[in-house]
């Protein structure tokens, strides 16, 4: 047999036999750019804190949270059932893990099936296809969301979830996945709030180090108490049938274990951190932004919508302050290319960065952040809503604003002139199309 020849049989073989062994279960990627962010602001030149917190820190998130195979969740109200819960434990289970059908053939394993090839398993927004996409997925760990029915800084409802899950974000690559039975969707809205708030408590964990003049977050103790990691402990060993997913995980135990380190992390922070990463996404329906009724104009016949539309048409120019950013053919060109949104300026706006100047951000791409991209006004002439069209959509849109994003809740408004923006928005896509 030629060298080639043989060299060529061999490295068949190895593959083979290699693809034989299983893959090691993915993990979550610790937020190295929040990392480097805050030694940037906190610190000067290349000093950097502790290593130890870079152990640490995975090991209070493991503890807090689980893993990708395993996961669940300690910040539900204490004593409640169920329904009063921000994340549903028998969802978490169905929406996280490798893909399979578990016992009794319900679906697990949800999230990596449909969506963290672009969100990515952490819900860094930064899956295998993300860099590619424009916009990018959507990055959870911020714990902002742009289409939601609720006022900025509250978080989305469920329904608000639901609805991008089942009709997808038009104009953008987020598909719609219409075809998952209702028990499905549901569990992947858990999911998205349990990455969500994963993330976010990780940043307020990241955010504290600086006051810790290098003592850890908990005493070695402590540590030696919580810290059991799944892949060091006897639960992770097979079960009897051997098969990948039923390892014998005492999810009770563990979410008793979650809570006392929640706890203790709370005793360190205080308690505003509580408030941003947990309560607010506790009060639910509460939040929503009520639409008062169409006035009678915006289902009147032609003249006097016409007049509706006009009068929108003077605020959009005028007080509105619309015509700044979408120009006044509103097609979105109007605004100064150095507009970026929050997922990008979270740390763009460390110290010594400038957004034009690739050699001056390039530690933060090493450390995983994408490529900034300016955000774009929306053309509102194409009709194409990313938030959902229909009229009480759209007031809310305009009322509210797009979280993270430059356009803003048109808070100096009245009701009326509201309505009078939505029609005029509605006639722009339609005059378009004639
Ligand atoms: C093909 C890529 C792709 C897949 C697959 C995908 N998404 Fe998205 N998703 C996106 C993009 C892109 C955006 C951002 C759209 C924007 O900013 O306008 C997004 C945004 C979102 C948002 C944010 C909405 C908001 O109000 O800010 C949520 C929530 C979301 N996706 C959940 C999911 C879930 C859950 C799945 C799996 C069931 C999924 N996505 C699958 C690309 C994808
Ligand atoms: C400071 C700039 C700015 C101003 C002022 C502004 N917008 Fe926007 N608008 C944006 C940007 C940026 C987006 C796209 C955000 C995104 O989806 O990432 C947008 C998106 C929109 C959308 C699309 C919503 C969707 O679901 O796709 C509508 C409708 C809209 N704006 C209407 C208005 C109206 C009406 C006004 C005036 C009351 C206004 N905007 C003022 C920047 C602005």
């Amino acid at each position: 047999m030629s060298r080639p020849l043989q060299f060529v049989i061999y490295v068949v073989l190895a593959a083979s036999v290699a693809g034989c062994q299983k893959a090691a279960p993915p993990e979550f990627n610790t937020d190295q750019v929040e990392w480097l962010k805050q030694q940037k602001l906190f610190l000067d030149g290349d000093d950097q804190y502790s290593a130890a917190y870079l152990k640490e820190i995975p090991a209070i998130m493991e503890a807090s949270l689980g893993t990708p195979e395993h996961a669940w969740f300690p910040f539900n109200p204490e004593g409640d059932d169920a329904t009063g819960n921000i994340v549903n434990p028998a969802y978490l289970k169905m929406a996280a893990g490798a893909v399979s059908s578990g016992e009794k053939g319900s679906p697990q394993g949800l999230y990596r099936e449909h969506c963290a090839e672009c969100h990515g398993v952490t819900g860094d927004g930064a899956g295998p296809t993300a860099a590619l996409l424009n916009p990018y997925p959507r990055d959870f760990r911020l714990g902002k969301f742009k289409f939601k029915s609720t006022a900025q800084r509250r978080p989305p409802t469920d329904d608000d979830l639901r609805q991008t899950l089942t009709q997808g974000i038009a104009g953008t690559s987020m598909p719609a996945f219409d075809l998952l039975d209702e028990k499905e969707i549901d569990a992947l809205v858990d999911y998205v709030k349990y990455l969500s708030i994963r993330g976010n408590f990780e940043k307020y964990l990241m955010i504290e180090v600086p006051n810790l003049d290098d003592d850890p977050f908990f005493s070695a103790e402590e540590q030696a108490k919580w810290f059991d990691p799944i892949s060091r402990s006897a639960e992770a060993t097979l079960g009897a049938d051997k098969k990948e997913h039923t390892p014998a995980v005492d999810y009770e135990a563990r979410t008793q274990v979650a809570k006392q380190v929640v706890q203790g992390i709370r005793d360190v922070i205080g308690d505003q951190f509580w408030e941003y990463v947990v309560d607010r996404w506790a009060a639910g329906d509460a939040n929503v932004t009520p639409v008062p009724a169409r006035p009678a104009a915006f289902d009147a016949k032609h003249e006097q919508y016409q007049a509706l539309v006009e009068s929108g048409r003077a605020l959009y120019l005028g007080n509105g302050g619309c015509v700044q950013c979408h120009g006044a053919d509103a097609t979105g060109m109007k605004q100064a290319d150095d507009a970026y949104d929050d997922w990008d300026n979270h740390w763009l706006k460390s110290p010594g960065v400038d957004p034009t100047d690739r050699k001056s951000f390039k530690d933060f791409r090493k450390a995983g952040a994408l490529k900034p991209r300016v955000v774009r006004p929306r053309n509102l002439t194409l009709g194409v809503f990313r938030g959902g069209g229909d009229p009480e959509t759209l007031y809310r849109r305009i009322a509210n604003g797009i979280e993270g994003t430059p356009m803003p809740a048109a808070t100096a408004l009245s009701e009326d002139e509201i309505w009078a923006l939505v029609a005029y928005v509605k006639s722009l896509a339609v005059d378009s199309k004639r």
